[in-house]
C-alpha cells in the first residue's frame, strides 16, 4: 500500500514529463486480416471453475461417488452407502436411509461448494432418484437452512414404489445467503434408497436444465469471445492416464457420467483440495453448446497419450495409441457428424441435430520431448485422412522459450501443424519486454495460438500492473495478427474460497462475480479488434516500449473505423499526437471515442466488495482534420475509435 501511495505521489509529480510524441497511423496500407475469432477464452476446471462454479449444480457429491462417499454430506440417523441393484451403472453408489420410528429423524445435509448460494425469493429445482424398500409411500421434509441455522425454505417430497424413479420438487428461498445448506429428513418409518440428489437454481443461463450459472456465463458473453478452448489445460492429461479427461465420459445422460478426480486436488501442497472432483455435468456437449451461445469457435483439447509430464512419466506406447486416436476422431464426428453416424446421433439425442461446426482440434496440452512428437504424428495422420478441413494445434511446451520450446517449434513446422500453442505465465516486466516478440517470427510456418498467458505480478493479484502489462503485450499480438491467429488468457475462473492458482480472469463466490482489470483488457481487445491490421509508428518504428509506450492499430471495415490502441505503461502522463496519414476522406464529426482503463495505483484490484474499482470509462476528444491529441495517463490502456466518412 505504501508503495502505491509513493507511486501516486511520484506519478502526479512527474505528470507530462516527457516531450509530446507523434504517432503516425498509415490508414492507406491495410495489412493482414485479423482473425474474427482471435481473442477468446480458455476454460479449465481449476479453482472450482466447473463443479462449484460455472456448472450450476448446488449439491456436492450428488452421486456419493467421491472416494470417501459422504464428503459434502452430514448424514444423521441410520444411513449407509450401498451399490446393490444401482440406479446408474457407471455411478453405482447410493445412500440407504432407515427410519426406525425413534423420532430422532434420519436424513442428511449437504453444504454445497463452500456453502450453497441462495437468493431471496428465487426458486430452486430439487430432484432425486429414489425407491421405497417396502413399496409404500414415504414422506421427506426438504429444508433450506441459512448459515445462521434458520430454515429459510421448505418443501415436501413423497416417494413410492420399489423401483428407482426420478422425483422433482421446487423450493423457494426466503432469504439471501451465500453459504446456506440443504437438509433432507425421512419422516416415514421404513427404508428408502436415494441417488443423484441434485438442486439447481430455476434461473440458469437460458433457463436450461442441467444448466450453467447465469451471471458467470453473462460475464463470458460480455467479453464477446471469438474462440472457446476447453476443457484444459493439465486436466486433459490427468495426474495419471486413468484420470485424464475422456470426453466420452462427459456426454449422454448426466446421471451416468462417471466421476473423475480433479487434477488440481493435491497439486499444490499449500492449496490442498481433497474434495475436488469432476462430475462431468458440464461436459463436451455443454461446452459445444456454450461455444455456440457465445458465438465462439469451439476448440477442444484431447489427450495425446501422455499423462501430465510435471506429475508423472506415464505414457501409452505409440503402438497402443489407437483408442486415444479413435477418441479424437470420434470427437469430430460427435461435433460435426450427420445424425445417422454413431456420435452424431448421440449429439442429436442430446438435443442438437445441427452440427457444431468444429474447426479446431488441439492434440495434447503442455507436452514436451520426442515422446510428444512421435505421438502427434499418428494423430495427425488419422485426423487429416478423415477430416482434412480440421485445423490441428500442436504444442510448444509449457514455456515461451527454453529447451522444450526450441525443440518443439521446428518439429511443429516440420509436421506442418496449423497452429502452435504457446503458453506464458511470466512477470509484468516480461510482458512489457516482449511486446515485439512476434515482429520477427517466421511467416512461412504454422500460425501462433497464444493458448495460455497471464502476467504474474509478485502479489499474484489481478491488479492494474498485470493488466497494463498484458495490454501492452497484446499490441504485439494485434500488430502481428497475420501470424498470431488466436489468443486466450488463463485461467478463466476462480472461486474466492476454493482457488488453487492465481491470477485468474474472473473471480466469484456463490452469489456474485468480480470482473478483474485483466478481464477488461481482454474485453477491450475482443470488442474492438477490427478487421485488418494498420501500421502505427513512432519515428518510423513499431511502438514497443519507447518511453513506456505501446501501440497497435486496426481498421474495421464494417464500421469504417480506424482503431488505435495505446498503452502508457510508464509512471508519468504523456501527451501523444496521433496522426492518420493518407486519409482520403475526413474524420466523421471530428470526433474520437476513447475507452480508458487506468489507475495510478498499480496494485489496485477489483473485489467482491468493490467490483467496479477499476472499470473502463468512455469519453471522447475532438479531432482536427487528420488526427487528435491523446493525454495518456500513467498506467493506462486506451482504445481510440475514429470513424471515417464514407
Ligand atoms: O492454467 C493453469 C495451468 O497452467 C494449465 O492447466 C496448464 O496448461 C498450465 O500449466
Amino acid at each position: 500500500m505504501k508503495q502505491s501511495i509513493l507511486f501516486l505521489i511520484l506519478s502526479v509529480s512527474i505528470q507530462f514529463s516527457f516531450a509530446q510524441k507523434n504517432f503516425v497511423v498509415n490508414v492507406n496500407e491495410k495489412g493482414a486480416k485479423i482473425q474474427p475469432d482471435m481473442y477468446g477464452v480458455f476454460f479449465e476446471d481449476i479453482n472450482f471453475g466447473a463443479d462449484g462454479g460455472l456448472y450450476a449444480e448446488l449439491i456436492k457429491n450428488r452421486s456419493f461417488e467421491f472416494d470417501q462417499p459422504f464428503v459434502g454430506w452430514l448424514p444423521f440417523g441410520d444411513i449407509t452407502i450401498k451399490n446393490e441393484e444401482p440406479c446408474f451403472e457407471r455411478n453405482p453408489h447410493y445412500v440407504q436411509l432407515h427410519e426406525k420410528g425413534l423420532r430422532r429423524g434420519t436424513g442428511l445435509e449437504n453444504s454445497g461448494f463452500r456453502g450453497i448460494g441462495l437468493k431471496k425469493n428465487a426458486e430452486y429445482n430439487f430432484s432425486v432418484y429414489a425407491r421405497s424398500n417396502e413399496g409404500n409411500e414415504k414422506k421427506f421434509r426438504i429444508e433450506l437452512v441459512g448459515s445462521n441455522e434458520d430454515i429459510i425454505g421448505r418443501s415436501e417430497l413423497f416417494i413410492e414404489g420399489k423401483d428407482w424413479k426420478k422425483y422433482t420438487v421446487s423450493v423457494r428461498s426466503g432469504a439471501t445467503d451465500p453459504k446456506a445448506k440443504i437438509r433432507l429428513v425421512l419422516e416415514t418409518q421404513g427404508i428408502v434408497d436415494l441417488d443423484h440428489i441434485s438442486m439447481f437454481p430455476a434461473e440458469t443461463w437460458k433457463n436450461r436444465e442441467n444448466g450453467l450459472r447465469k451471471d458467470l456465463v453473462e460475464a463470458l458473453y460480455d467479453l464477446k469471445p471469438g474462440v472457446f478452448r476447453f476443457p484444459g489445460g493439465c486436466i486433459i492429461e490427468g495426474n495419471t492416464l486413468e484420470t485424464r479427461y475422456q470426453w466420452k465420459n462427459s456426454v449422454g445422460p448426466v446421471e451416468n457420467r462417471p466421476l473423475n478426480e480433479n487434477r488440481w486436488n493435491y497439486t499444490f501442497k499449500h492449496r490442498f483440495f481433497p474434495d475436488y472432483y469432476q462430475t462431468y455435468g458440464l461436459g463436451f456437449y455443454e461446452f459445444f453448446l456454450l461455444s455456440e451461445d457465445l458465438g465462439a469457435e469451439p476448440l477442444p483439447v484431447v489427450s495425446c497419450g501422455l499423462a501430465c509430464q510435471y506429475e508423472s512419466e506415464e505414457c501409452v506406447a505409440v503402438a497402443d495409441l489407437e483408442p486415444y486416436i479413435q477418441d479424437a476422431v470420434d470427437l469430430i464426428e460427435f461435433a460435426n457428424g450427420p445424425v445417422d453416424s454413431k456420435w452424431g446421433k448421440l449429439r442429436a439425442e442430446m438435443g442438437h441435430a445441427e452440427p457444431f461446426d468444429l474447426k479446431y482440434l488441439a492434440i495434447g496440452n503442455e507436452q514436451w520431448g520426442e515422446g510428444y512428437v512421435e505421438r502427434l504424428i499418428p494423430f495427425m495422420k488419422a485426423i487429416q485422412s478423415k477430416y482434412p478441413e480440421i485445423k490441428i494445434i500442436g504444442t510448444s511446451g509449457p514455456a515461451p522459450d527454453g529447451e522444450h520450446f526450441d525443440y518443439l517449434w521446428p518439429k511443429m513446422k516440420e509436421l506442418k501443424v496449423d497452429l502452435v500453442d504457446e503458453h506464458y505465465y511470466r512477470s509484468p516486466e516480461w510482458f512489457l519486454e516482449n511486446a515485439d516478440r512476434y515482429d520477427s517470427y517466421d511467416r512461412s510456418g504454422p500460425r501462433v495460438f497464444a493458448g495460455e498467458y497471464a502476467a504474474h505480478p509478485e502479489s499474484r493479484d489481478n491488479n492494474v500492473e498485470g493488466a497494463i502489462a498484458e495490454a501492452a503485450f497484446m499490441t504485439g499480438l494485434e500488430r502481428n495478427a497475420d501470424i498470431v491467429h488466436l489468443a486466450t488468457y488463463a485461467p478463466l475462473f476462480a472461486h474466492v474460497d476454493a482457488w488453487q492458482w492465481k491470477p485468474d480472469m474472473i473471480w466469484f463466490d456463490n452469489l456474485s462475480v468480480v470482473r478483474t482489470p485483466n478481464y477488461y483488457v481482454q474485453q477491450m481487445y475482443a470488442q474492438n479488434s477490427g478487421t485488418n491490421i494498420l501500421f502505427v509508428k513512432y519515428e518510423g518504428k513499431n511502438i514497443t516500449g519507447q518511453d513506456g509506450l505501446y501501440a497497435s492499430s486496426s481498421y474495421d471495415a464494417a464500421s469504417s473505423e480506424v482503431i488505435v490502441k495505446v498503452v502508457n505503461a510508464s509512471p508519468g502522463n504523456q501527451v501523444i499526437n496521433i496522426q492518420l496519414d493518407g486519409l482520403t476522406s475526413s474524420i466523421q464529426d471530428k470526433h474520437v471515442d476513447i475507452i480508458t482503463l487506468h489507475s495510478y495505483d498499480l496494485e489496485a484490484v477489483n473485489t467482491l466488495k468493490n467490483p467496479d474499482n477499476i472499470v473502463p470509462t468512455k469519453t471522447f476528444v475532438r479531432a482536427d482534420s487528420d488526427g487528435f491529441e491523446l493525454n495518456a495517463l500513467a498506467n493506462a490502456f486506451y482504445v481510440c475509435k475514429i470513424k471515417i466518412q464514407k
